[in-house]
C-alpha cells in the first residue's frame, strides 16, 4: 500500500498550512516479494530436509503484517487472523515429506488460511543451520561455545554446531550460563571436564551415532529420548536438553530482528506458544 504523506505546520502567525512532502512512505510488500527474499535467504533448495520449505500456502497478495511462530498450530493462525497478518513464518509447517489428507486438524488449519487470505512460509532445516540467524548459533553463542564446525550428518547436509569454550568448564558452569533464559528438562552427567561441546536444536535423536563420535564432551539440545540414554553414559559425554519448543526459537527471534532491519516496510510479530515439550 502506498500512502501520501502530509504533515500539518502550523507557523507563527497562525495561519495553517499543509505541507506535502516530496516523497512516499511504502508499507506493505508483495507476498511473492517477501517469499523470494526469505527464499534467497535460506536456499531451501540446498536443504534435504522432510520439511516442504517454502511457501505451503499462498494468501492474500499485499502483505503489511507478519507472524513468526514456531509451530503452524490452528492457534498460530487464529493469532494472526486477530493480528491482521496476512503471512506466517513457521519453523515447523504443515507439510512433510509424507501426503497428508486434508481432513481433521489439517482441514481446520487449511481452511482457517485460506478463509482468511493467510500465507505460510515454513523454514525448517535451513532455520536450524543458518549460520548466522540459525537455531544452533543461537544457543550455541548463548552458551559461549566458540564455532569451529559442525557436528552431524544427514543425507550428506552437515547439520549442527561443533565448537569450544575459552577454556574448559564443568557442566555445572555451562548450565549456569543457560539457566537464565532456559529450563533444563533432562541432564546426563559423563563426569568429565567440558573442552568441546555441540548443538542440535529440537531432536537429535537420529544424528545419535554422528554425535558420538563428533568428539565433544556435551551435547546441548532439545529433546532426550530414550534411546538416547544408554549410549550417552557408556560413551562417556554429558547432556544438557531443554526442550523442544525452548530451543527452537531462537532462530526466529533473530529472524525478526533480521527482516525488521532489512524490511522495515512490514511489521514483525512473534507469536509465543510453548508446548512445554
Ligand atoms: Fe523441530
Amino acid at each position: 500500500m502506498v500512502k501520501n504523506v502530509k504533515e500539518q505546520l502550523v507557523p507563527e502567525n497562525g495561519e495553517e498550512l499543509t505541507l506535502f512532502l516530496p516523497y512516499d512512505i511504502i508499507e506493505g510488500m508483495k507476498r511473492d516479494e517477501l517469499t523470494a527474499a526469505l527464499d534467497t535467504l535460506f536456499e531451501p533448495e540446498k536443504f534435504p530436509d522432510p520439511s516442504q520449505n517454502g511457501l505451503q500456502v499462498a494468501g492474500r497478495g499485499e502483505v503489511e503484517k507478519v507472524l513468526l511462530a514456531v509451530d503452524a498450530s490452528l492457534e498460530t493462525i487464529q493469532k494472526a487472523k486477530e493480528e491482521g497478518c496476512g503471512f506466517i513464518i513457521v519453523h515447523h509447517g504443515l507439510f512433510w515429506s509424507r501426503p497428508f489428507m486434508v481432513r481433521g486438524y489439517m482441514k481446520e488449519r487449511l481452511k482457517a488460511l485460506l478463509e482468511n487470505e493467510i500465507s505460510l512460509y515454513a523454514v525448517h532445516l535451513p532455520l536450524d543451520e543458518h549460520p548466522e540467524l540459525g537455531n544452533n548459533i543461537s544457543l550455541a553463542l548463548e552458551a559461549g561455545i566458540i564455532r569451529d564446525g559442525t557436528l552431524a550428518s544427514y543425507k550428506g547436509l552437515p547439520l549442527g554446531v561443533s565448537g569450544h569454550f575459552d577454556q574448559a568448564r564443568s557442566l555445572e558452569e555451562v548450565k549456569a550460563s543457560l539457566n537464565r533464559d532456559y529450563t533444563l528438562r533432562h541432564v546426563i552427567d559423563g563426569g568429565r571436564p567440558i573442552r568441546r561441546a555441540g548443538v542440535i536444536t529440537g531432536d537429535a535423536g537420529s544424528l545419535l551415532d554422528g554425535i558420538l563420535e563428533s568428539g565433544i564432551d556435551l551435547l546441548i539440545s532439545g529433546e532426550l529420548n530414550h534411546a538416547m540414554f544408554h549410549p550417552f553414559r557408556e560413551s562417556g559425554l554429558s547432556g544438557l536438553f531443554y526442550g523442544h519448543y525452548a530451543t527452537e526459537r531462537g532462530g526466529l527471534l533473530r529472524l525478526r530482528e533480521f527482516l525488521e532491519r532489512t524490511y522495515p516496510a512490514l511489521t514483525y510479530l512473534f507469536y509465543e506458544n510453548d508446548t512445554n515439550l
